[in-house]
């Protein structure tokens, strides 16, 4: 699968239209294939761990269900639309559509969502507070979206937010491979024409309120920031009830000097790396040895399980230091060197193939380390002999 953003150079695209503009990308795959069946789609919707919802009109009042769903003959051949999220957590080749992404770096990303729409069927007009790639597979969709600017959201259902009708900017309708890129903000409304799966690669976003509470948390659990306010500088006031600005400054250094590139990025790697969504994991530690990866690596590669977060941060590679799924984890190569090449190996591709790793399999330590993650299920290979 290749992506051609319109004969942009991805430098050019995030330049002119990332978070700025949306961009109506025809063609943008050549021979599109869809990732997975409309059948295949209803049975992930009937799993408990997979996150589904399907939304219609009924009587004219716009209903949202929430999965797992067991049948649809209820819902006639018009007018529904079924959503499953996190595809790439259940589906390996969501990870193929994924690559084509990776411009942008991954701890950005949200999800591949997928919505299979009978002729009718939508969402509504809405606004999302994310960037979104919605990548059209088979069949026609027809997407208006309006420009930036004051519009009224409303419950069109307790869980369906909804925009009022607005002017459209863009009006097209999608075929097979053709791609519509959204920055947060502008109203949208895609309607099916015929039956028609759309994939959606969305990126995420965090509010600082979320973060400062998570923060919060992570502060509390480490037991850190213990440090009081001191003032031995203090001058002399006049006024009892004051807090001057020079105390103002003070409380404000408190707080900034906690906020050091340590502890954001102790923070914040392990909160970007929490999976919103169930992972696909076995229930109990797998019983690998660290000769039987070494032995299977010969035959076949280690692909990343799907879903799965893992980064580094640029300030802290060389120590060693990557997180995997909300843990931060410090590694002890035996020739410190290796660390910084092993981490990159392992955050920036999603598979590993026994070439990428033959620099790193003497390293009894790194070997280790890798083991213990395949056998917690992070990195696995396709077919257990
Ligand atoms: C959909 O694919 O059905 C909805 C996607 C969106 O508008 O965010
Ligand atoms: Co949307």
């Amino acid at each position: 699968m290749q992506l051609d953003l319109n004969g942009m150079t991805p430098k050019q695209f995030l330049e002119e239209y990332w978070q700025k503009k949306p961009l109506v990308i025809r063609q943008g795959f050549k021979h599109f294939e869809d990732l997975l069946s409309p059948e295949e789609m209803a049975g992930l919707a009937c799993e408990d761990v997979v996150e589904s919802r399907r939304v219609f009109k009924q009587n004219n009042e716009w209903q949202a269900e929430f999965g797992p769903f067991e049948s649809y003959e209820e819902l006639g051949e018009t007018d529904w639309t079924l959503i499953v999220q996190a595809l790439n957590n259940w589906v390996p080749e969501a990870e193929n559509l994924l690559k084509c992404f990776d411009f942008i770096p991954r701890w950005r990303l949200d999800d591949v969502m997928v919505s299979y729409a009978t002729p009718g069927g939508g969402v509504g007009p809405h606004i999302d507070l994310y960037d979104v790639f919605i990548c059209q597979g088979s069949g026609r969709r027809r997407w208006r979206v309006g420009d930036l600017g004051p519009h009224k959201e409303f419950a069109a259902h307790p869980a369906l937010l909804h925009t009022e009708a607005f002017e459209p900017i863009i009006d097209v309708e999608l075929l097979p491979g053709d791609i519509l890129y959204l920055p947060p903000g502008y109203p949208h409304d895609g309607v099916t024409l015929e039956p028609s799966m759309s994939f959606s690669v969305g990126y995420r976003t965090a509010s600082a309120k979320d973060m400062v509470s998570a923060l919060a948390d992570h502060i509390i659990d480490k037991d850190l920031c213990n440090e009081q306010i001191a003032d031995p500088d203090r001058s002399l006031s006049n006024n009892s009830g004051i807090v001057n600005n020079s105390d103002l400054e003070r409380i404000k250094q408190q707080l900034f000097a906690t906020l050091d590139d340590k502890l954001v990025s102790e923070f914040s790697g392990r909160y970007l790396t929490q999976s919103k969504c169930e992972l696909d994991l076995p229930a109990e530690c797998l019983g690998f040895q660290v000769l039987d990866i070494t032995e299977q690596l010969k035959q076949q590669p280690l692909v990343k399980l799907g879903g799965l977060r893992t980064l580094y941060f640029e300030a802290s590679v060389a120590d060693g230091v990557l997180y995997i799924n909300g843990e931060q984890f410090t590694l002890a190569a035996d020739i410190t060197a290796n660390n910084e090449a092993f981490i990159t190996l392992l955050c920036d591709t999603q598979e590993l193939t026994v070439e990428d790793l033959s620099p790193f399999l003497n390293d009894e330590l790194l070997v280790t380390q890798l083991t213990t993650w395949v056998n917690a299920g992070y990195w696995y290979f396709e077919e257990v002999e």
